[in-house]
């Protein structure tokens, strides 16, 4: 496997490919891989003649706040993961080559990276609009596949590459739970002891909204509330917000008449956790 970390060998390494008449993916990640990456990296693996995974954990992405200086970094064990399911090039760039001295260009995405995750982390989804158009930029990738526990985020890159006319399929590949429920996220590292089983409770809670819709219950703001009912009931979660919304827009629902999507962001212990799930009549 191929190991880069700079942009001109990333570079070379897809001219390459495309001059070849491969067709390019790329996985962007932050590593501290689980199987939920994997599998997203198999799935784009049978699509692409040639894939490139990032491993970059974007500090722009973070508030002052968050997790970056903590973040799990375990790139050797990500490298060894990715080499047993036959990847071959992997794009590990430093932070001052993606962002090198008096970079001072941003993309800012509009209203949609203003709710739900955009309104609890002020400026996040200008670190990843920005991070994931240069990383584009650098590979050229024909797709780039993401998973859909990051809804909005997802939601996000397509209108970027629709706003911006970026030559680019953008694919989301279902969420990867554990047995339990819980989706799988590179922060469940962070849940210890009690924390861990406590974290089933926003799977149970988006559970008990697709139950409540089977039984007749139309009412976004109705499921909305249940979501937060069963969350709150749970000691060990901080509840930070659930909300039923139109699946393109994120605008809140009032009553699903197609389509909608439950979101919902609690942290448990010292992990804030997302997960959704689609409501369909
Ligand atoms: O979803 C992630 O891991 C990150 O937000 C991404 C897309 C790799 C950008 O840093």
């Amino acid at each position: 496997m191929k190991r880069m970390k700079r942009i001109a060998q990333v570079r070379a390494f897809t001219a390459q490919a495309r001059l070849g008449g491969r067709c390019v993916g790329l996985v962007p990640t932050m590593g501290a891989l689980h199987e939920g990456h994997l599998q997203l990296v198999r799935y784009a693996k049978r699509e692409c003649d040639s894939l490139v995974v990032s491993v970059f954990v974007n500090p722009t992405q973070f508030g002052p706040e968050e997790d970056f200086p903590t973040y799990p970094r375990t790139l050797e064990q990500d490298c060894r993961m990715l080499e047993e399911i036959g990847v071959e090039a992997v794009f590990a760039p430093e932070a001052s080559e993606v962002y090198p001295a008096r970079f001072d260009t941003w993309v800012v995405p509009g209203a949609l990276a203003e709710r739900l995750e955009g309104a609890k982390r002020p400026g996040h989804f200008r670190g990843v609009a920005t991070v994931v158009l240069k990383l584009l930029n650098m590979v050229g990738p024909q797709a780039v596949y993401f998973g859909q526990k990051d809804y909005q985020q997802v939601l996000l890159i397509r209108r970027v590459v629709r706003d911006l006319d970026l030559d680019v399929e953008v694919v989301s590949c279902p969420t990867v739970r554990e047995p339990d429920g819980v989706a799988m996220s590179s922060r469940n590292a962070y849940l210890e002891g009690e924390d861990r089983p406590a974290a089933q409770v926003l799977y149970r809670s988006l559970k008990r909204a697709e139950e409540l819709l089977a039984a007749g219950e139309r009412r976004g703001s109705a499921l909305g509330n249940e979501i937060r009912t069963v969350i709150q009931a749970e000691p060990r979660a901080h509840f930070e917000y659930a909300e039923v919304v139109h699946p393109e827009t994120l605008d809140p629902v009032e009553v699903i008449d197609s389509e909608a999507v439950a979101l919902v962001a609690a942290r448990i212990g010292p992990a804030r956790l997302i997960d959704n799930t689609i409501l369909k009549l």
